[in-house]
């Protein structure tokens, strides 16, 4: 078994043959469409690259499959908007990648508990078969407990005062405790096969998506600005900014699973429909669900407007977002 703690091993932070060369998002029109979405997107997988641990032992696969679920592609969403976010505020660049990247590592947990046969059962994420049809379900089970686990380890370990740490500890618990994505995805299981109304829809997204999203927004500026009376205002424009992102977010996959084939998505297509999903589109139809997504992102550019051209790259995100409504 491996046994060292690898955290900030430079020979870690060697990326293996194969890792970066899949940064490839799953949906075309949605690449890094500027160059700093680009050089982000790659100094995080970096991050994660030299984060995760690196070497199983003989008897398990546990670390390959971490790896695995964080570095095979992957639209890099939440971190870019973690960094858009750390940018406004002038947050450190090196602590601002790892934060990132603690991100990335709970949604990729998130992720592989989603397609577990329990839940959504998926063989298909990011153009690959899932880590539970790769590696087996016990161990699809474990690399979701331990990216979790190494997501807070990276924030503890984290080059940032104590009280930053604890801040951002407390966000990401937050975003994916009963109130977030763990809260979100039980209603999910509950709703299905049973028609709801649309506010418990969007209830329901905002915990099981938005919350995260809004958490990576929020962690990007705590890395340079804790949340008082003198930052008020900059954290209210944030949570208005990413509450509409995170919930557009949820209801344009929801779109996506309808409109667009697998090969496109790198996931199963029309799968929420077969499953009895209570999604966006099930309850609002397509055309109501286009139009509630273009109104939150309308919403959220204008609710970061008051933040003038620091805001640009969260502007950006929104541009980046939108194309997929196109
Ligand atoms: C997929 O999120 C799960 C949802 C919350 C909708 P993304 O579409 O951001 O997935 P990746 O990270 O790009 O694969
Ligand atoms: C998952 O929503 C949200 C999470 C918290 C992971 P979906 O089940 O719609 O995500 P996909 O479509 O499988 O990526
Ligand atoms: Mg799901
Ligand atoms: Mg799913
Ligand atoms: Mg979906």
């Amino acid at each position: 078994m491996h046994s060292e703690p690898t955290m900030h091993d430079e020979r870690s932070g060697a990326i293996r043959a194969g890792e970066l060369g899949t940064l490839t998002p799953s949906i075309p029109g949605l690449p890094w469409p500027k160059p700093w979405m680009r050089a982000g997107a790659v100094r995080v997988e970096q991050a994660l690259a030299r984060l995760l641990p690196t070497a199983d032992g003989a008897e398990t696969d546990l670390i390959a499959a971490m790896r695995y679920a964080t570095l095979q592609g992957g639209k890099r969403t939440r971190a870019l908007l973690c960094l858009a976010a750390g940018a406004l505020s002038d947050a450190p660049a090196a602590a601002l990648d790892d934060v990132g990247a603690a991100i990335e590592m709970v949604h990729a947990c998130t992720l592989v508990h989603d397609d577990l046969p329990a839940m959504d059962d998926d063989v298909l994420r990011r153009g690959l078969p899932t880590v539970h049809v790769q590696f087996g379900e016990a161990t699809a089970i474990l690399v979701g407990d331990a990216l979790q686990a190494h997501a807070f380890l990276t924030l503890a370990q984290l080059d940032a005062p104590s009280d930053t740490r604890i801040r951002l500890v407390r966000e990401l618990a937050q975003a994916i405790s009963t109130e977030g994505a763990a809260g979100g995805q039980a209603l999910d299981l509950a709703l299905v096969g049973k028609r709801v109304a649309p506010e418990r829809i969007i209830a329901m997204h905002k915990m099981k998506s938005g919350a995260l999203v809004r958490a990576a927004v929020r962690m990007g500026a705590l890395c340079a600005l804790p949340e008082n009376s003198a930052h008020d205002a900059l954290y209210r424009a944030l949570d208005r900014f990413s509450s509409g992102f995170g919930l557009a977010l949820q209801v344009v996959d929801d779109i996506l699973d309808v409109t667009e084939d697998t090969a496109t998505l790198g996931k199963t297509s029309g799968k929420d429909a077969d499953a009895q999903k209570p999604t966006s589109v099930s309850i609002m139809g397509l055309q109501a669900s286009r139009q509630l997504a273009l109104d939150l992102y309308r919403d959220a550019e204008q609710a970061i407007v008051p933040l003038g051209p620091r805001a640009q790259q969260l502007e950006q995100m929104l541009q980046r977002a939108a194309t997929c409504l196109r």
